[in-house]
């Protein structure tokens, strides 16, 4: 079972991803994660990302295909995948198709998670996130509960660098420019369905399940 969360920042991705994960027995892969994760231990991809992500620029499509080639590859995740911001342009759609093909497998179900601007930059200044085990909260609507530590791991919470409003703005003009032809993509597919993620979490996460027909049992498995 592949799954794909597509949407623009802030719009949830993470946040019903990683439950969707949970809930369906799936590995959560956030490739925004990862870049962050590779960025704090100073690795060669982290080097090549880091001025890309700070700008709140896409990362190029080869870094990208490379990172995920390699994991699709790895034994954790064998029983299905979310992908959480993966694929982001055109070119990594088409890209993520010809590696699971030549695995056998296919993207089963691909989930627009959708967000005005406004909103998205309101949220975000209230985001913090555990760089431990990517756990996100909002402090208004969904705080931690002991201040600064994720309930989850007890990891330090964090403010991300790109969550500035000028950055968050450019990551909002990267997103319509590179990846509204993803939507139309799966959209031609009859792959996609669509969730407005305004309202309180529990409720988008009940409307994220039935667009999803639980864990997508709907979509006929993931052999090609
Ligand atoms: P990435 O980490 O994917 O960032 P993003 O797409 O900008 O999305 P966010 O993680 O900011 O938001 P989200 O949709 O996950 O929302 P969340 O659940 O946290 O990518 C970062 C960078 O990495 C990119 O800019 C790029 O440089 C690079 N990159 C990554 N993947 C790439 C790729 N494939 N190709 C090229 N470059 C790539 O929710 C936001 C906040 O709202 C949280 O605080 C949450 O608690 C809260 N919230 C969620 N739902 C609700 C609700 N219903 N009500 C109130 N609050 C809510
Ligand atoms: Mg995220």
């Amino acid at each position: 079972m592949i799954i794909v969360f597509v949407g623009a920042p802030g719009s949830g991705k993470g946040t019903h991803a990683r439950r969707t994960a949970e809930r369906c027995g799936l590995r959560h892969v956030s490739t925004g994660d990862l870049l962050r994760e590779a960025v704090d231990n100073h690795t060669e991809l982290g080097l090549k990302a880091e001025e890309f992500m700070k700008a709140g620029k896409l990362v190029p499509d080869e870094i990208m295909m490379d990172l995920v080639s390699e994991l699709l590859d790895s034994p954790e995740g064998a029983d299905g995948l979310v992908f959480d911001g993966f694929p982001r342009t055109l070119n990594q759609a088409e890209g993520l198709d010809e590696l699971l093909t030549s695995r056998g497998l296919r993207v089963d179900k691909a989930l627009l998670v959708d967000i005005l601007e406004d909103e998205a930059v309101e949220r975000m200044a209230l985001r913090v996130s555990c760089p431990k085990c990517g756990a996100v909260y909002n402090l208004k609507s969904n705080p931690p509960k002991v201040d600064g530590v994720c309930d989850e791991c007890g990891g330090k919470l964090e403010v991300r660098p790109d969550d500035r409003e000028e950055t968050v703005r450019a990551r909002f003009k990267e997103f319509r420019k590179l990846t509204q032809p993803v939507i139309d993509y799966y959209q031609s597919k009859g792959l996609l369905s669509s969730v407005r993620t305004n309202g309180p979490v529990e409720e988008v996460a009940k409307k994220v399940a039935a667009a999803l027909d639980a864990c997508g049992e709907g979509a006929g498995g993931s052999a090609a």
